[in-house]
């Protein structure tokens, strides 16, 4: 019985503990910077969030590209990136978070705001 009960224990908990430390490192929770901010990839993200900052706030920016950017794990990526887009014939800069989540290909926009060029 007391066997059992403690092979029930290592195969309940065991993976949960595991899980936890997780395969992913001690960067969790650090922001990294982007090496290559004209990867495809990060482009998308920062189109995304104009795009998405367009259909929030009825905007209408025009994306152009992204020129700086860092990325942090969390449950899938975040993405904090330096967005320069088009307002009207005037370029600026904003700050855009985005938090992905590719395996169910899941984004969400979760801050956009202007910053100084
Ligand atoms: C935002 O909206 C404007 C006007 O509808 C459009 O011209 C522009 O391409 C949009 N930007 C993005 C990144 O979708």
């Amino acid at each position: 019985m007391k066997a059992q009960f403690f092979y029930l224990l290592t195969f309940l908990f065991l993976p949960i503990f595991s899980a936890a430390a997780g395969p992913r490192g001690p960067l969790l929770g650090g922001w990294q910077p982007i090496k290559n901010v004209k990867d495809p990839h990060v482009k998308e993200i920062g189109e995304f969030a104009v795009s998405e900052y367009n259909k929030t706030s009825k905007a209408s920016l025009k994306f152009q590209n992204v020129v700086k950017g860092e990325t942090q794990v969390v449950s899938g990526t975040n993405y904090r990136l330096v967005v320069v887009a088009e307002d009207g014939g005037v370029t600026k800069n904003y700050q855009a978070i985005v938090w992905e989540k590719p395996w169910e290909n899941f984004k969400k926009l979760t801050s956009f705001t202007p910053v100084k060029a």
